[in-house]
């Protein structure tokens, strides 16, 4: 049997429009944390998929090892993700967040000072983000 990509996908109580699927991709357009209309733009652009992931959002202020990453723990940014929320079902599409804690990555540089919580005492080694102090 073949089974089109353009066809509904029934998951649960949700019924997507076809197959196709956003993946989650950071990109670290969130100043101060903060959702703007660029990220409105950006997922209402993708709508034709039938279910976008955002990209990881910061669910408390010490998670992040990126730059100008979302996060989703202030009225503000609440505020700023319904924006997008909004957008993607008045488009007719569905989307989901993608929650995220970046743990023994994260860096002090990004979280005023505050040092890394990870779920192990083992620090990490190398780093992808050679712009932050101490990454090697
Ligand atoms: C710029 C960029 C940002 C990404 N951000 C995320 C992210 O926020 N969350 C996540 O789970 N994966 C993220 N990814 C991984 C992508 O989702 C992944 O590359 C995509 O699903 C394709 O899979 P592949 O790289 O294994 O082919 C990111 C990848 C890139 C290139």
């Amino acid at each position: 049997m073949t089974i089109s990509l353009a066809s509904p996908l029934q998951i649960g109580d949700l019924t997507l429009k076809n197959r196709f699927v956003l993946a989650s991709l950071m990109r670290d357009r969130n100043p101060g944390t903060v959702p703007t209309e660029l990220n409105v733009e950006y997922y209402r652009q993708r709508v034709t998929a039938g279910l976008l992931l955002s990209e990881g959002i910061m669910i408390e202020p010490l998670g992040s090892e990126w730059t100008n990453a979302a996060g989703i723990f202030s009225e503000k940014q609440i505020a700023g993700w319904k924006k997008v929320t909004d957008a993607v079902h008045a488009e007719g599409s569905i989307i989901f967040a993608q929650l995220w804690h970046a743990g023994r990555m994260t860096h002090p540089a990004l979280q005023a000072g505050q040092p890394t919580v990870g779920p192990s005492a083992i620090a990490a080694k190398g780093g992808k983000f050679r712009q932050l102090v101490g990454y090697v």
